[in-house]
């Protein structure tokens, strides 16, 4: 791809050559099926497109100086679907399909793989909708899983930089035993309004707090939260939040470099304690907080004053890219190279 300016890519959608599908039809998931189009043609009564039975994934595959491409973690985003699936009464995807797709839809796109030198890699939007028709509430009887891919630039354009987050109690992403936990489209349109307004105000994000009581920290709108405290790793645990897969990464990265990790709910007065304060999530990684504003009292926490980015999450970062792109040894067996 001789045209495409590899580092300047936005997080954005750029039309690749396939797409791979797979049909759930009389109980049972058929073949991989490749495509060359990027159009779907739906029944208007497909339960997806009324009820909501849509979920879906997001992933990343690199590529590393010795010109070989690696995903990061792909048998946990297939357990994640899966997880998310059940959990709106969609048909649960194989790990194994899960993971032959991936592998056919990076080898058939390879050509759009970002080299490494331009720090940019190939996003994988896997998604999994209800196709069968239905007027009433009740699940498909068909399904489509379906694996797109798009190259991506780099997240930080100007380097590693901290930003502001807010926090807003009118709005909440997801209900106290709701799909919050689940990667399901209707978190994110629900996600929306809040999210356009926290940009409006010049904030990269929203910090909801847990929907039942307001009193513990949640997570931002598409990342998780954690918080450094001394020598500890600090995160939510908590009924509405996504389990993120970065999170779980580096937690154990914390825990090898002789940090003490802390899962449990986090009261909000938790937060004028912290030293450090970040996002995390695929997209970025670590999203470093500079402050949090408290728009409904007032208040904020601050992290960074200088632009500058705290020493933990600063060595999180660079640990856990390197294991993505193969620049360190990869102890944990969490990236596959695709062949
Ligand atoms: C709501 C939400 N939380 C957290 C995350 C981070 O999860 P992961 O690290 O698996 O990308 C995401 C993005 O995937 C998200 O949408």
């Amino acid at each position: 791809m001789e045209n495409l300016n590899w580092s300047a890519l936005p997080f954005g959608y750029i039309k690749t050559d396939y797409n791979v599908r797979c049909y759930y039809r009389n109980g049972q998931w058929g073949e991989l099926e490749v495509s060359s189009s990027e159009i779907l043609n739906i029944h208007m009564a497909a339960t997806c497109l009324h009820y909501g039975q849509e979920s879906f994934e997001g992933l990343k595959a690199f590529k590393g100086k010795d010109g070989k491409i690696r995903v990061f973690r792909m048998d946990e985003n297939a357990k994640r679907l899966q997880s998310s699936c059940g959990g709106i009464k969609m048909a649960e995807l194989p790990v194994d399909r899960f993971e032959e797709a991936v592998r056919k839809v990076i080898r058939l796109n390879e050509r759009f793989v970002p080299p490494y030198e331009s720090g940019s890699a190939l996003y994988i939007r896997p998604l999994v909708l209800g196709l069968g028709a239905q007027v009433g509430v009740k699940p498909a009887d068909e399904y489509l899983f379906l694996i797109f891919v798009t190259p991506v630039g780099p997240y930080f354009k100007t380097g590693f930089k901290p930003s502001k987050v807010c926090i807003m109690r009118a709005y909440d992403r997801a209900a106290p035993h709701g799909t919050g936990t689940y990667k399901v489209g209707g978190n994110y349109a629900a996600s929306l309004v809040a999210g356009e307004k926290a940009k409006e105000h010049g904030y990269a994000a929203v910090l909801y707090l847990d929907p039942k009581e307001k009193k513990y920290v949640d997570e931002c709108g598409p990342a998780n939260f954690f918080g450094i405290r001394g020598k500890t790793y600090i995160t939510p645990a908590s009924t509405s939040i996504l389990p993120s897969i970065t999170n779980k990464s580096l937690i154990q990265l914390a825990e090898t470099i002789g940090l003490t990790v802390e899962r449990r709910p986090v009261p909000y007065e938790e937060l004028a304690t912290l030293d450090e304060a970040a996002e995390c999530g695929t997209a970025a990684v670590i999203a470093p907080i500079s402050q949090i504003d408290d728009l409904d009292e007032n208040k904020s926490f601050v992290y960074s004053k200088d632009g500058q980015v705290g020493p933990i999450c600063n060595q999180l970062y660079t640990k856990l890219r390197a294991i993505q792109y193969g620049d360190e040894p990869d102890p944990f067996g969490w990236v596959t190279i695709i062949d």
